[in-house]
């Protein structure tokens, strides 16, 4: 066909047919499955969130005991893979490493390589990879430290064995504050699946080519790194903490936004969808109040965050351009009263992701999409003679 439509940033170009996540961005709802956000978040717990984003359904009692086994006996990681932590300097990006960790995961399983895998294969790499990725992220958190790994503790669920290996300091398990637990579940599940945004869509096209499933999600977690996507909630802290440091002048921070010559963006601001307040930003708000309170933390990067809200819900140029806090403008907030470094902050949108990422995966797979493939608009010289290097 001679013609082709541009639009680029596929500001409106649906990719897919999807029965996983329902966002409507001028209203602010987003449903996963056709659960809203906001009953998942007070109700449900992660490893529910991700069997009904992954089979379509929540689980029943016994579905769920038998999903978080499955999981449980593939947490360990081969002991090889041990050697990849070695070799990465201690101060490496910890989105570096586990892009390179989750890919190699299947180098480290070549019957994830195999062709035409059946269903029920496909099901054990899927439990494979989530039970794997939070002894993965763990383990990177260890590394920062230059402290011993934390092996996983299978009788303990997904989210407290997550926090054993990560704050644990020895083999045995400490109880963890059940208000730590609940907001790593709630961060977790907000995190979960956001329909075709930059790495779902990445995850989707890299799978498209028949690429195997963690070669496909860690394509997604270099898609996510960026800051105008995942990595905005690092961003964000960093951007608070400077304006701490620079007196806590909101109200000049915002006018650099506005301008025009100055590249500075207020991170974790404004949305490709959501042109109304960002449902997951509500919740998390109110997470944060609640936690910091209940850990008896005063948190001054939190009065300027909420300052900066105010002045910028309130400036025309917000306004009109309907630019509301997002997901990840207060969620670095709860990770840093929860005891993550800043640069774990993407890491951890990463591991609340995977659901979203394979449920992405498994229904491009099931509805047998065809290869991704975007044409172009040819813009380039026409056709000129090589020139010989002596002419040139
Ligand atoms: N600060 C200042 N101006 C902004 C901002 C911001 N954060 N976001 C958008 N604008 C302006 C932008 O300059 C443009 O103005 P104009 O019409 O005068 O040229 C207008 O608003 C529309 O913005 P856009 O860049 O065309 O919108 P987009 O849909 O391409 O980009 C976005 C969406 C999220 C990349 C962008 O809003 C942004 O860069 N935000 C800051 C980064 C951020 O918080 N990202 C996290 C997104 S949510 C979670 C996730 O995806 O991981």
């Amino acid at each position: 066909s001679g013609y082709v439509t541009l639009d680029i940033g596929y500001k409106n170009t649906g990719a897919t047919k999807s029965a996983i996540t329902f966002l409507d961005g001028e209203k602010g709802i987003l449903k996963y499955r056709g659960y809203s956000i906001e009953q998942l978040a007070e109700q449900s717990t992660f490893i529910e969130v991700a069997y009904l984003l992954i089979y379509g359904e929540l689980p029943t009692a016994a579905q769920l005991k038998e999903f978080e086994h499955e999981i449980s006996i593939h947490t360990l990681v081969h002991e090889d893979m041990k050697k990849f932590f070695d070799g990465f300097p201690s101060n490496s990006h910890p989105m570096g490493q586990l892009s390179s960790v989750v890919g190699a995961l299947a180098a480290f399983n070549p019957a994830s390589l195999k062709q035409g895998l059946s269903p029920e294969e496909i099901n054990t790499e899927i439990i494979k990879l989530i039970a794997k990725m939070s002894t993965v992220v763990s383990w990177i958190y260890k590394k920062s430290l230059g402290h011993p790994v934390i092996y996983p503790q299978n009788k303990l669920d997904y989210v407290t064995n997550f926090l054993h290996m990560t704050f644990g300091q020895r083999t045995e398990v400490v109880d963890f504050d059940p208000v730590v637990v609940n907001a790593m579940n709630k961060l977790l599940i907000l995190h979960a699946d956001h329909e075709q945004n930059c790495s779902a869509s990445t995850v989707r096209i890299v799978g498209s080519s028949d690429a195997n499933i963690y070669a496909s999600i860690s394509a997604g977690i270099s898609a996510l790194w960026g800051p105008l996507h995942g990595g905005a909630n690092q961003a964000v802290i960093e951007m608070l903490e400077k304006i701490k440091l620079d007196g806590g002048d909101t109200e000049k921070w915002i006018a650099k936004a506005k301008d025009k010559k100055d590249p500075f963006r207020l991170m974790g601001f404004g949305h490709r969808v959501y042109k109304n307040f960002d449902p997951r930003a509500k919740i998390i708000k109110k997470a944060c109040d609640d936690i910091l309170e209940k850990l008896g933390i005063n948190n001054e990067v939190l009065d300027i965050a909420k300052k900066l809200e105010e002045v910028a819900l309130k400036d025309p140029y917000f306004v009109q351009r309907k630019l509301y806090p997002n997901v990840d403008f207060y969620s670095g907030i709860i990770y840093t009263a929860l005891g993550f470094p800043t640069d774990m902050f993407t890491v951890l949108f990463a591991l609340g992701r995977l659901p979203g990422w394979i449920a992405q995966w498994k229904e491009m797979k099931e509805n047998k999409e065809p290869i991704g493939r975007p044409r172009q608009i040819y813009v380039g010289v026409k056709s000129r003679d090589y020139v010989p290097m002596d002419k040139r």
